[in-house]
């Protein structure tokens, strides 16, 4: 299978005025194309600090991060956040989805985004078909605080996959949520994997996400 996302070496360590916390020590890692790799470790191991440096999200103190080959950190801003737009989607504990604005019209905007064209009648529509997909179809014109947990999750969920990204990354994604609603999202996440073969990085620390797992990684004393 071809490697998509690779890290090598890869360290963190944040500073506390004059303390240093070391929080990733060399991690070398390898995921292929329609893998679900889900990592394990406890609550500060460094999961969500590993999650956000192969997604492009932050600045390793060490090491590289590849994608296709590419390595991240060594592309300008511009073509980093291209990168990270177009080939990238990510799914928090929290929805971070905009107040204002409804369940279709956020989804949309992750399509509007990327053509920078604004609101366009076919974001729309692939808008509403990947929350079909979600079993979102009753609820387009909700707003957040009118959905459940789980249904935010789910609106989360089409957000990122609506651009059809290559890489999906996953952190805690069901966190918030109690486990019925929380075994929904794993159906969904797995239904997915299955049949759209999608790439996946999962870090959690929930042992019931390691079922849709293709790979599971144990993350501990900052080294996979
Ligand atoms: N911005 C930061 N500044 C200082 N320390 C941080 C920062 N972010 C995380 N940490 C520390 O790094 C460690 C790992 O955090 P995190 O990656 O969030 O772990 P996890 O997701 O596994 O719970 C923790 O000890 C945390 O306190
Ligand atoms: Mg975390």
């Amino acid at each position: 299978m071809k490697s998509l996302l690779q890290a090598v070496g890869l360290k963190k360590t944040y500073r506390q005025g004059t303390r240093q916390v070391e929080v990733l020590r060399g991690v070398d890692f390898s995921v292929a194309e329609g893998e679900a790799v889900v990592i394990v470790g406890p609550s500060g191991s460094g999961k969500s600090t590993l999650l956000h440096l192969l997604g492009g999200l932050d600045w390793p103190t060490g090491g590289k991060v590849r994608f296709q080959g590419k390595d991240l950190y060594a592309l300008g801003d511009g073509e980093l956040a291209r990168t990270r737009n177009l080939s990238f989607g990510f799914v928090f504990q929290s929805y971070h989805l905009v107040p204002e604005l409804t369940a279709l019209e956020n989804v949309a905007l992750a399509g509007w985004i990327r053509n920078g064209a604004g609101p366009s009648r076919s974001a729309l529509k692939a808008a509403q078909e990947i929350l079909e997909q979600v079993g979102l179809r009753h609820r387009l014109s909700h707003r957040p605080t009118e959905l459940s947990g789980g249904e935010q999750q789910r609106v989360a969920l089409a957000r990122a996959l609506v651009n059809r990204p290559p890489l999906l990354f996953c952190d805690e994604p069901t966190g918030n949520l109690d486990s019925e609603t929380g075994s929904e999202i794993l159906k969904l996440l797995a239904g997915l994997h299955r049949e759209q073969g999608t790439t996946f990085v999962i870090v959690t620390h929930e042992p019931v996400l390691q079922r849709i797992a293709s790979r599971v990684l144990l993350l501990k004393d900052g080294r996979l």
